[in-house]
């Protein structure tokens, strides 16, 4: 039994004519990671709040379609119940921050303290996420004085504080150098493996190799490819739709087209696949000399 299950559905933001989501169908199943690309505009971030209930409950316009999971509906319940079943990172970290809290800690345990969870469980688990996410030191700042960095870490911990059984992160690496987008995919793969199921927007793709077990591909509010992420991500249309493909795959597959990669070798989406490959063909080639 697929966690998410999405049928038809297809969303009109408020006084637009266009749809940001059209006729998407999708089941994840428990503890799935999934990455969502496409290019700006594509509806990564509306996709997230769909699975996030903000739409139809915070953004209006027009829903057809159901989003459910474990077999209840957006529809059908409202926005406050919907959070403990699906949390959402938002894109822009700033927009988490509750502007009520004076302290990292305070912000993190702020959701926890609205569902009035006992204060010894609140401090244990606010102090767990901490150190999960790597800003325990940060626990006495005030949010507003981080970089844009360390309040994404702040936001990822008081959404994983909520334990939601869906978390949904849009581009939640964004604002972070390549040290801290390894932590934080590090984290989240864990809490993957540990039967949460993830739904990430992102566009750094040998991240998104190495980590998802599916891809989707939005274009225009479609979900246009869908598959294994070496499979989707080395698609030879995705650049011409202005999708980011990875370096690695462009270096090997003009390589290919000038015989320097192995035919039947998939292209590379991550460093460590293409300098083997290219390996491959060196020791290949002195190999073959008499
Ligand atoms: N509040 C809104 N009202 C009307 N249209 C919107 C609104 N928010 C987004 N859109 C439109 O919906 C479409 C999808 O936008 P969305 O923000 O989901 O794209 P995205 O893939 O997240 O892009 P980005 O990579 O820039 O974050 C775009 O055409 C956008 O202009
Ligand atoms: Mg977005």
């Amino acid at each position: 039994m697929p966690v998410v299950r999405l049928q038809q559905v297809t969303y009109y933001y408020p006084l637009t004519e266009t749809p940001a989501l059209q006729d998407i169908n999708l089941e994840i199943e428990e503890g799935e990671f999934i990455a969502v690309i496409g290019p700006n505009g594509a509806g990564k971030s509306t996709l997230c709040y769909t699975l996030a209930g903000f739409i139809p409950h915070f953004y209006k316009g027009e829903l057809q379609g159901t989003v459910e999971v474990d077999g209840r509906s957006t529809q059908d319940s409202n926005l406050s119940d919907w959070v403990l079943r699906v949390g959402l990172v938002f894109q822009n970290p700033f927009n988490q921050i509750s502007g009520a809290k004076y302290t990292v800690f305070e912000e993190v345990a702020f959701g926890l303290e609205n569902r009035g969870v006992p204060r010894n469980e609140m401090i244990q688990r606010v102090e767990e996420v901490l150190e999960m996410t790597g800003i325990a030191d940060l626990a006495a700042r005030s949010p507003y004085s981080l970089s844009g960095g360390q309040q994404q870490r702040v936001a990822l911990a008081s959404i994983l504080v909520m334990q939601p059984k869906v978390l949904v992160l849009d581009e939640p690496t964004s604002q972070m150098d390549p040290i801290g987008t390894r932590e934080v995919f590090g984290v989240i793969r864990k809490m993957a493996q540990k039967g949460m199921t993830v739904v990430m927007a992102e566009h750094k793709m040998e991240w998104i190799a190495q980590f998802a077990d599916r891809v989707i591909a939005l274009w225009e509010g479609k979900i246009f490819l869908e598959g294994k992420p070496q499979q989707v991500l080395t698609d030879e249309r995705l650049a011409e739709k202005g999708f980011g493909v990875s370096r690695y795959t462009t270096t090997a597959r003009l390589a290919l087209s000038r015989g320097l990669w192995q035919a039947e070798r998939p292209l590379p989406v991550t460093l460590e696949e293409a300098v083997s490959g290219f390996a491959a063909i060196r020791n290949g080639q002195s190999k073959g000399k008499p």
